[in-house]
């Protein structure tokens, strides 16, 4: 259903590598809700085409760039108003990718060079976009920044391996970019923390199967989806949330205050 809530917004979504990607979902759904927007993605995320499919979908401008690169974000910021006509009300940060992981490396044993990489792409990036945004003054008051992060920021998950750290990170620079944000451009800035789901970086992460699963057993309401977290992005860009910043808002059927299940106990019991 869609209600309107973004009409005349306008903004630039990171991250929608296929169709499973959360940042794919959330375009479309933005689409419906009546935003326009550029899509970016790496260049080498690029060659694999699939984002032309969302762009003519969507009727997007697709604008590379390296999240980890200051001239490729400055350059993005620049193009986006350019194409859009004018400053912007929302940004999407959907990016996410550890070397040690996708290398097999177990936590006690990191590359430090795939480290910095890591946090650079996965961490760093979301600063990087933010001081390309707020320095270009390209934000319109009341304006909406989210990035996705994991629980695994709070809570231990081993496999979840160094992308722990990252989101960490990553959650600290909402809340500590959010105040000057706030303070002098009236504009919020959160992140959700979102159930795991079934994206080629969900994937990546070893044991994922299992993973969602005992997730979907201690969540009262569920994983949530996908699409369902692009309807929460949705209702974080829209004017309904102006007072909401510096959060890191769970949204993950309740899988974060559930101590235990009853289904999970169920297993346990003969
Ligand atoms: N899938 C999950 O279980 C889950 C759960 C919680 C949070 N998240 C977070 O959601 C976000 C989106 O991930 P997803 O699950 O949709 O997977 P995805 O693989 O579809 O998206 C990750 C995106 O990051 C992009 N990216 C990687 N390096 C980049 C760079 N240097 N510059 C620009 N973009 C780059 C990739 O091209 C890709 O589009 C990530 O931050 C991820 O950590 C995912």
């Amino acid at each position: 259903m869609a209600y309107n809530l973004l009409k005349g917004k306008k903004g630039i979504i990171f991250g929608a590598l296929d169709e499973f990607s959360i940042a794919w979902k959330t375009a479309e759904r933005v689409h419906e809700e009546g935003g326009t927007f550029v899509l970016t993605n790496a260049p080498i995320a690029m060659r694999m085409g699939k984002i032309n499919e969302l762009a003519e979908k969507t009727g997007s401008v697709i604008i590379p760039a390296d999240a980890t690169s200051e001239e490729d974000l400055d350059a993005l910021v620049a193009q986006a108003m350019e194409t859009l006509g004018g400053k912007l009300d929302f940004v999407l940060h959907s990016i996410g990718m550890s070397i040690n992981v996708r290398k097999g490396r177990s936590y006690t044993d990191q590359k430090y060079d795939f480290t910095t990489k890591g946090w650079d792409v996965s961490a760093l990036s979301f600063h990087k976009v933010m001081q390309s945004l707020y320095k270009a003054d390209a934000m319109n008051p009341w304006g909406s920044i989210v990035a996705l992060t994991y629980m695994a920021a709070q809570r231990t998950f081993p496999d979840y391996n160094d992308m722990a750290d990252n989101k960490a990170y990553l959650e600290s620079v909402a809340r500590s970019f959010g105040y000057f944000f706030g303070k002098e451009k009236k504009v919020r800035v959160n992140t959700i923390s979102q159930s795991p789901t079934p994206t080629t970086a969900g994937k990546g992460v070893k044991g994922f199967d299992g993973f969602i699963a005992y997730a979907e057993k201690m969540s009262p309401l569920g994983n949530a989806t996908a699409l369902e977290c692009a309807n929460y992005t949705v209702s974080l860009f829209s004017d309904l949330t102006r007072k909401v910043t510096m959060q890191n808002l769970f949204h993950d059927g309740g899988f974060s205050s559930t101590g235990v299940s009853q289904e999970v106990i169920d297993g346990f019991t003969e």
